[in-house]
């Protein structure tokens, strides 16, 4: 399996497509940059509705932290440039209170080029210092989803949900697309994201897999039991060579599961001779 090329030049080509300023189509370039451009061109395309994409990063064994909550790095270097390149993809990024306690991840973009996302935590008690850095840091929008009236610290905006026991998802993406997010990313942890995907509010599932064996520790993905192997869901799914790590990019839905549509630029190059994605 070769690597995707995330070269400088088609990195830049894809976040043009995200402002609507270039296509998809055109372009002469290499198996490895057509592999990029189909990777994250799919995340990149301006759509009509809200496109919500998880990313998980975990080991062998299925594993996204230690028992003592050691997560950096379960991805290799390869893994987390590509975490950041999905945050500089989306608009919003969201995690639940307890990767915001144990990580106290700042969640900007600091391995690609690109702008930083809006910060959202969910936080349902209240539980997350108003001290944390990614309420603290200025340079992005920062909003908590809690179901408590906390006070948050200025310009942190706090969105009060009910919970009967959990925050309804679709209240969480909701109140979010209120406020103009049309791409927003599930950052973790495995409670987090399975909770969206359980719901079917996911458009995309990235699983990115490292080589190591951590043997205990919160598991990757959470979701309900099945009796059978019958029942099991079995996504459309795309692999990839990011290079540390493997990546399996599951569309969850027939829609988001059919080639990428490029409407062609007007640079005067037929379709043809760009790549096939
Ligand atoms: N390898 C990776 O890619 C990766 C990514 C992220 C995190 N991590 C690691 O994973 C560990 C944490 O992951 P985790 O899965 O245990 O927890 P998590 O997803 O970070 O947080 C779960 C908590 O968030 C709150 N929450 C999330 N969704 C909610 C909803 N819909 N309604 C109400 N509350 C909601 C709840 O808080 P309450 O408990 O207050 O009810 C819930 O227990 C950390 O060690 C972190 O370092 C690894």
């Amino acid at each position: 399996m070769q690597h995707v090329d995330v070269t400088h030049q088609v990195w830049e080509r894809i976040l043009d497509v995200k402002t609507g300023a270039a296509c998809l189509c055109c372009g002469d370039w290499t198996w490895g940059e057509a592999q990029a451009l189909a990777l994250y061109g799919a995340l990149a395309q301006p759509t009509a509705t809200c496109q919500v994409f998880a990313q998980i990063g975990q080991s062998l064994d299925g594993r996204i932290a230690t028992e003592t909550g050691d997560a950096q790095d379960v991805s290799g270097k390869d893994g987390l440039a590509h975490l950041h390149r999905l945050r500089a993809l989306a608009d919003a990024v969201v995690i639940g209170v307890k990767t915001a306690l144990q990580d106290d991840p700042q969640l900007t973009v600091r391995l690609a080029n690109g702008t930083s996302p809006a910060r959202v935590v969910i936080d349902p008690d209240g539980r997350l210092p108003n001290d944390a850095r990614l309420l603290a840091d200025t340079s992005a929008q920062r909003i908590v989803i809690q179901a408590v009236a906390k006070e948050r610290p200025a310009g942190v905006e706090a969105i009060t949900l009910p919970r009967a026991p959990w925050i309804a998802p679709e209240d969480i993406l909701k109140a979010l697309q209120q406020r103009g997010f049309k791409s927003i990313l599930i950052e973790g942890g495995g409670v987090t994201i399975t909770q969206f995907l359980e719901m079917g509010l996911l458009n995309r599932l990235h699983v990115a897999i490292a080589p190591l064996l951590i043997g205990s520790g919160p598991q990757s993905l959470t979701t309900a039991p099945i009796g059978t192997l019958a029942q099991a869901r079995r996504p459309k799914t795309a692999v990839y060579n990011l290079g540390s790590d493997v990546l399996f990019d599951c569309a969850l839905s027939p829609a988001d599961a059919l080639p990428i549509v490029a409407a062609c630029c007007t640079s005067g190059i037929r379709p043809a001779e760009g790549p096939r994605l």
